[in-house]
């Protein structure tokens, strides 16, 4: 049996989110910037889907810019404000962020900026009296995710924008794995800045898009011609763009399916690998975490040989290890939780999606016992007879 439980890495494209994209590769393939209808009939296409993501968080389609990806959407939110406010060169993010994040942040500082990465708490939470805090006057932006893409830990996003609004200061949220398991609402959340990324919500990989509020000022990250009212460069990607469009409908229609189906499935998975194997704990908080979502601890064993043994029984799942220097460094999201570097080493994100079923659930639970009472029985033996997967760090 093929079980993927790492829905938060991509997920499988929807068939009908293909059967919509296909006639823009064969048939409508004009620039939607040219000036005969062959073109502009392909612009009003493009205005459609932004109408159909727009729905999808509330926006005004006119806030909503394209990008080729959550990672393109984050730097430019980040670099936007920067540029936007050069007398401001202090940036406020959390330590749990992606890398898409993390590793701008680490550009930035070599360019000369400062950037705060705000400690979290033992479960994962956000301290919002040390945020408010560590806020400076010099702050030119606070960037923090919605919810955790490693154990699904939800923040409270409408309070941070709410004391960044009252601090002044801009708010960016990477809400690259909230589509499709909670409703978003921009004018609720009172954000600047939000930023999804299709491939999270059965749409195709490289497609991605940048909520910017009205009124907030705005610095092309891609510079070239006019597209997306001249904030970013780059003839527009048609067919992926179609594709979100369609997949933001199914986000919306599977909305209460994730909810309620899909928590089922993942509490189920969960509760019967804690209950059933010793030495098993969760990482981050029960609640408020987003409903496909677990991270699990599993004592004594390196993730790295549990993926591999998963993988030979066809079940896909990820640990948070990257891979550098050929030795495997530690989940730095589950460090930033302060857990001891033996756990993160240990530990497993199950991802869940609309797709899975309970004969999969029942199957990984059937599989996984063995699978660590080996791997327990046998030391790091399995994991030295074979080399087992370069692990890249969780997506
Ligand atoms: C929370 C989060 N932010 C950003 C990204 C990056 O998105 P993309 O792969 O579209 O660049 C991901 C995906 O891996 C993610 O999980």
């Amino acid at each position: 049996m093929f079980c993927y439980f790492d829905n938060n890495a991509t997920t499988q494209v929807a068939p009908e989110v293909v059967d919509t994209m296909v006639p823009f590769l064969k048939e409508h393939w004009g620039n939607p910037s040219s000036a005969y209808s062959f073109g502009h009939d392909v612009a009003q296409h493009v205005e459609t889907a932004r109408a159909k993501v727009a729905e999808l968080i509330n926006a005004d389609p006119r806030e909503i810019i394209f990008t080729s990806c959550g990672t393109e959407s984050n730097n430019s939110a980040i670099h936007s404000a920067l540029v936007t406010h050069p007398e401001k060169r202090h940036v406020l993010m959390t330590a749990v962020e992606h890398s898409a994040n993390i590793k701008f942040s680490n550009f930035l500082q070599k360019q000369g900026y400062q950037v705060s990465l705000l400690p979290v708490e033992s479960d994962g939470g956000l301290d919002l009296h040390l945020l408010e805090k560590t806020i400076r006057p010099d702050t030119a932006i606070v960037s923090v995710m919605w919810a955790n893409n490693e154990t699904g830990v939800i923040f409270p996003i409408e309070e941070v924008a709410a004391l960044c609004r009252s601090k002044g200061v801009l708010f960016h949220t990477d809400a690259v794995q909230v589509p499709g398991k909670l409703p978003i609402d921009v004018r609720d959340l009172g954000v600047d800045f939000l930023s999804l990324s299709a491939h999270k919500l059965h749409a195709p990989k490289g497609i991605g898009l940048l909520y910017v509020k009205r009124r907030t000022k705005y610095h092309p990250y891609i510079i070239g011609g006019g597209q997306e009212r001249g904030r970013r460069g780059g003839t527009e990607n048609v067919p992926y763009i179609i594709a979100f469009g369609v997949a933001a409908q199914l986000a919306m229609t599977n909305l209460h399916d994730e909810n309620k189906r899909v928590r089922a499935l993942r509490d189920k998975l969960e509760n019967g690998i804690l209950a059933h194997i010793k030495g098993t704990l969760r990482n981050g908080s029960k609640e408020p975490r987003l409903p496909n979502t677990s991270n699990i601890a599993f004592d004594g064993v390196e993730a790295e040989g549990i993926l591999l043994l998963l993988d030979q029984a066809g079940i896909c799942v990820s640990s948070g290890s990257a891979c550098t220097t050929g030795s495997l460094d530690p989940s730095h999201v589950l460090m930033a939780m302060g857990l001891d570097v033996n756990r993160a080493r240990g530990s497993v994100r199950f991802s869940l999606g609309v797709y899975n079923t309970e004969e999969q659930v029942d199957y990984a639970l059937k599989t996984i016992p063995p699978i660590i009472a080996r791997l327990r029985a046998t030391g790091t033996e399995v994991t030295k007879v074979s080399p087992g997967p370069v692990v890249s760090q969780a997506a």
